[in-house]
């Protein structure tokens, strides 16, 4: 079966933690795309090259879910190089037989603008940024200090011009500020099964 789950959405909205329990629900295959621009932005030198040359290796790295890492994506994402070298390897994953759930920020709008299921993932600045620091906060990185970055963060994914963060005209608006991870995981599973 061909079936693609496109989750797109601002920084710690809950698009990951949706995505696995959606993934892991319907036994899709699930593709963290904010790995791959973590990878290519802290694997230093040529950005166009180390996204080119991009090994499985790179994306198990230990030091991918740092704060620095996702500023260093940011930087290296608005790069339409880097894009295009990364397109090719997420395409086939979103198509392979079996069905598949990719998370990012351009996955229904250009990645997969044929996925079956699209939604668009979001909460307030204030929770995202809540959320963040308690994953972050062994880090000693303070509260405000998380929200200031998620916001330059969201602001340089929304105002780029290469596949810049946005709902895709047909996405499902999915905001999570007042719900449970079981009720937005629900809410997930139940648009998917409505088109299944
Ligand atoms: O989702 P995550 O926080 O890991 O993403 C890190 C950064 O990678 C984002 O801020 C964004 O700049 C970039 N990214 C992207 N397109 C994707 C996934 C991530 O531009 N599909």
């Amino acid at each position: 079966m061909i079936f693609t789950v496109a989750i797109d959405g601002p920084a710690a909205a809950g698009k990951g933690t949706i995505s696995r329990a959606v993934a892991a629900h319907f036994g899709f295959a699930h593709l963290d795309t904010g790995l791959l621009y973590r990878a290519v932005g802290t694997k230093g030198g040529d950005p166009v090259a180390a996204a080119l040359g991009l090994t499985p290796d790179d994306l198990a790295r230990p030091d991918l879910r740092t704060a620095e890492a996702g500023q260093a994506a940011s930087r290296v994402a608005a790069i339409p190089e880097v894009r295009a070298a990364l397109v090719a390897f997420q395409r086939r994953f979103a198509r392979a037989d079996g069905g598949a759930v990719l998370d990012g920020r351009d996955i229904g709008t250009v990645i997969c603008p044929e996925a079956e299921v699209k939604l668009y993932v979001t909460a307030s600045d204030a929770v995202r940024a809540h959320r963040r620091w308690l994953e972050l906060r062994g880090s000693g990185i303070s509260e405000a200090e998380v929200l200031a970055q998620l916001v330059e963060r969201d602001r340089r994914d929304t105002a780029r011009e290469a596949a810049p963060l946005k709902p895709a005209a047909d996405a499902l608006l999915l905001d999570t500020t007042e719900l449970t991870i079981d009720a937005a995981v629900n809410k997930a599973i139940a648009a998917i099964n409505e088109r299944i």
